[in-house]
């Protein structure tokens, strides 16, 4: 179903111009009439690899106390409130037509998966910072989530618009309340969402940078919105770099394995996923184990200004032990599909212990600088 209409009451109106995650999200509701279910069905999807949404300890929360980077803070929160990005995430003069009919039948399906996974993944966000932002008394934690649910609130609609063109959309309403949530203590909010965040950060410089030196491989307008994207992405695991600083326990002692864990995690989850969209990186003239090399790189410096530790991603046995998880999963994805009981637990153990390779490589160690704020950079 593709619909070019808006609904009287929203005309003119978009989720890019909204200023609240309320008022982006009434939009959305209100276009929800004309949602598909598979799009809705695939960003239901509960798997290993597929993004989830989260829900926490909110009053754990609500209770940290920003005094101890207050200069820092107050910084990163007027450049919020300044709002640079306000009206960026709608379509203009520099949307391209895309030929959905035209496009090669196995490029869409790839690239469609990568716009779902990507919006639900966005509206994730939304959702768990809204939820902190309705649950929390603390003035300093509820504008800054706030803050962050109105850009993610903004990210997901503008996916949505790409979508519809294909004659998608994810129902975010419908996902709001029958999605499955996946509880996590505060501290593991923290490592998984800071993470995500400078990931998505350079994941998303990355393909821009690229595209700005090779455009004929930009093969739909999204991609423009990237560099300008990945800056609201950035600011979001600022906000969590400092509110990690607030409490230096989080980043020492037996923490720092869990921060190896959700580092060893995230790097993995990408891995694999990429690699199950061949085509789509082919298009974008894109080798995955490159982009993947050149993501965890920029996100290791990231990192480095809150986390006292880096994974070894140039260690002998980092890409080849990748390479093994990334085998297995392929191999349970065939397993499960054609019901092979015990070739499913075989790819079950080969995936644990690529895993369990991969955790054991030494870190690297470093000291974490005085302050914390950065600036993007690449
Ligand atoms: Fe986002
Ligand atoms: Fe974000």
């Amino acid at each position: 179903m593709n619909v070019q209409n808006t609904p009287e009451k929203y005309e003119g109106k978009h989720t890019a111009d909204a200023t609240t995650v309320e008022e982006g999200l009434a939009i959305q509701e209100e276009q929800a009439k004309y949602d598909d279910d598979f799009a809705t069905e695939t960003a239901m999807a509960n798997t290993l690899l597929t993004p989830r949404f989260y829900t926490t300890d909110f009053d754990e929360l609500d209770a940290i106390d920003v005094s101890p980077v207050r200069d820092e803070w107050d910084g990163l929160i007027a450049q919020m409130v300044a709002d640079p990005n306000k009206g960026h995430f709608k379509k203009n003069e520099d949307w391209d037509h895309v030929d959905w009919d035209g496009m090669e039948p196995q490029l869409k399906k790839e690239f469609i998966d990568f716009l779902i996974s990507s919006c639900t993944a966005e509206f994730s966000g939304c959702v768990l910072y809204k939820e902190m932002k309705r649950r929390g008394n603390n003035d300093d934690i509820t504008q800054l989530f706030q803050l962050m649910a109105r850009d993610e609130a903004r990210h997901a609609g503008f996916i949505n618009d790409a979508l519809r063109e294909a004659g998608l959309r994810v129902n975010l309403g419908f996902l709001t309340q029958k999605k499955k949530y996946t509880y996590f203590r505060p501290k593991f909010i923290y490592y998984a969402t800071y993470l995500s965040e400078k990931i998505g950060y350079a994941r998303y410089i990355t393909i821009f940078r690229h595209l700005q030196e090779n455009p004929e491989h930009r093969f739909h307008p999204i991609f423009k919105w990237f560099e300008e994207w990945c800056n609201d992405e950035f600011s979001h695991g600022e906000a969590f770099a400092l509110l990690m600083k607030t409490d230096p326990k989080l980043t020492s002692g037996h923490n720092v394995w869990w921060i190896k864990f959700f580092l060893t995690a995230v790097y993995a989850t990408m891995y694999v996923r990429d690699h199950q969209r061949p085509t789509f990186h082919k298009a974008l003239g894109v080798d995955p184990d490159w982009y993947a090399h050149e993501v965890f790189t920029k996100t290791s410096k990231l990192s480095e200004q809150i986390f006292p530790i880096t994974l070894d991603i140039d260690h002998p046995r980092w890409q080849r032990q990748l390479e093994k998880l990334q085998k297995a999963n392929a191999d349970l994805a065939v397993a499960t599909e054609n019901g092979q009981f015990m070739r499913k637990i075989g790819a079950q153990a080969r995936a644990a212990a690529a895993f369990v390779a991969l955790f054991t490589i030494p870190a690297k160690k470093h000291r974490v600088p005085a302050q914390t704020r950065m600036e993007p950079a690449y």
